[in-house]
């Protein structure tokens, strides 16, 4: 491969030396005798400047007349302009055209919107928004891992296929092998879809965490971190039917070691995208999100709230009584409402906040029931802007609790007897969470719908690319 050199990776470096650089048109300025092209490669959302003379290049009115997004070659020579909005240039001394743009590409103009952009999912990487967004996706996810890594814990990769439905909440997509035009029939004329996985029922997970659990009971931390989803019908701006979950979880830990987990990791993850992407969340700030800068900062530097949810009602009341007008109306035992947890942390607390212990009955059959016998071991993360960023709990590591609670609930036991297993051999307390991944992203950029934080987003209506 030739060496080709990162622009804005390796500029420091290169300054006065010979290089070659590859990436695709952004804009072509031809004034007859020299021009200016702004190319793209990729590494970084700023564009890179090359300079061209006729007299240098024999093919320059080829190169003058490429149309955006237009793949090229050059080599040149890098001048450093640290006074100039761009930090350096190129004089070419060669440009080859591999590849040349048609000239009805979409993203002609510079500033489209971001719902025209989603009907374009092939090519709104190429814009500077989703450079942005997509590098600090990426930032994050290597800093996940480096925050699990340095202390400990093991990364466990949970299955994508899985008859276990974590959260009890019937919101999985099934797994068939059957032909729906030409499925086997059993001898009374019926179709068994429940068996339908090469002759087991299966779907897809919508959690790591069971499998998560078995690990912890072998390797104490333990993390996933992996693609789940959810076929719950909500077209909204922060749920996604395919998504990814970081989920750690711990042996010999309860639900306060697991907020504490989780604030660390909510810090560490804005103070490596601060550091390593100083420049795409500059650019957020400016276009995006005016206060997103400043809220990281603060959040970094802030003490998390931490409160009860009998007592978050009681806010939420007082709310109420003070005037607020909430859509779904506030008593203890409902589950929150997004309205709910946005007045709460943007409102009320105006920090990041943990909300603990919940009713049970609102809640999934693994948490750990309190001494009260109502409310569960549970805690939720709820952050400015977004509402619900992360969800855990202490888990239920008492067998007959735990036996009793999926009988009341009418589930399987047999289904959960490995589970279950977990609770009589070595049982120990033991917690995790899991954090929405794209919840993250639109923390960290500042961009509203969930949509435009996923690559190739599949919600309600979407999968076709
Ligand atoms: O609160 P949830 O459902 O918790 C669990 O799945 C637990 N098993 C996690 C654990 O304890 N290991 O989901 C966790 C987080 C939510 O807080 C939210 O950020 C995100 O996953 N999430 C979604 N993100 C996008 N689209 C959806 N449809 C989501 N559903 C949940
Ligand atoms: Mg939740």
């Amino acid at each position: 491969r030739t060496k080709i050199a990162r622009i804005y990776t390796d500029a420091e470096s290169l300054g006065g030396e010979l290089v070659t650089v590859a990436g695709w048109v952004r804009s072509i300025r031809d004034m007859k005798n020299f021009g200016f092209i702004t190319i793209n490669d990729g590494s970084s959302f700023r564009d890179l400047q090359i300079v061209m003379n006729r007299d240098q290049l024999d093919n320059y009115d080829e190169i003058a007349h490429q149309n955006v997004s237009a793949a090229l070659v050059a080599t040149g020579v890098v001048k450093l302009t640290p006074d100039a909005p761009q930090p350096f240039e190129l004089t070419a001394e060669t440009i080859r055209v591999e590849g040349a743009s048609a000239p009805d590409y979409p993203l002609q103009k510079k500033r489209a919107t971001v719902e025209y952009l989603r009907t374009q999912q092939h090519l709104r990487p190429r814009t500077n928004l989703f450079r942005a967004v997509f590098r600090i996706r990426s930032v994050t996810a290597a800093a996940i891992h480096r925050f699990f890594q340095e202390r400990g814990f093991v990364y466990v990769n949970t299955p994508i296929i899985t008859a276990n439905d974590a959260e009890g909440a019937g919101e999985m997509f099934h797994v068939t092998t059957i032909d729906p035009m030409n499925p086997p029939l059993s001898p009374n004329g019926e179709i068994d879809w429940s068996k339908d996985f090469f002759g087991v029922p299966a779907s897809l997970t919508v959690s790591g965490q069971l499998n998560a659990e078995n690990f912890a009971m072998a390797f104490g931390d333990v993390y996933t971190f992996g693609p789940t989803f959810r076929a719950e019908n909500s077209n909204t701006a922060r749920h996604a039917a395919e998504f990814w979950m970081v989920e750690p979880e711990m042996a010999f830990a309860d639900l306060a070691d697991d907020m504490d987990l989780a604030e660390q990791m909510l810090k560490f993850l804005i103070s490596e995208v601060q550091r390593l992407c100083p420049d795409e969340l500059a650019m957020l700030n400016r276009f995006v999100d005016k206060g997103l800068m400043e809220r990281l900062s603060h959040v970094a530097a802030s003490t998390f709230a931490r409160v009860t949810y009998t007592r978050a009602i009681e806010i939420l009341q007082a709310a109420v009584e003070a005037g607020e007008n909430f859509e779904y109306p506030v008593s203890w035992g409902i589950d929150l409402q997004t309205e709910h947890e946005r007045y709460l942390t943007e409102r009320h607390f105006k920090r990041p906040t943990f909300v603990s212990d919940y009713p049970a009955q609102i809640k999934a059959f693994y948490m750990r029931m309190n001494d009260d016998g109502k409310t569960v071991a549970a805690m939720d993360c709820l952050v400015p802007g977004i509402g619900e960023i992360i969800g855990g709990s202490q888990r239920e590591e008492r067998l007959d609790r735990l036996e009793r609670r999926i009988a009341d609930l009418g589930m399987d036991a047999e289904q959960y007897r490995p589970y279950l297993d977990l609770r009589r051999y070595g049982t120990n307390r033991h917690a995790g969470f899991g954090l929405g991944f794209e919840r993250m992203v639109m923390y960290l950029t500042g961009v509203s719908n969930i949509r435009d934080v996923l690559p190739h987003p599949r919600t309600v209506g979407n999968a076709e690319f």
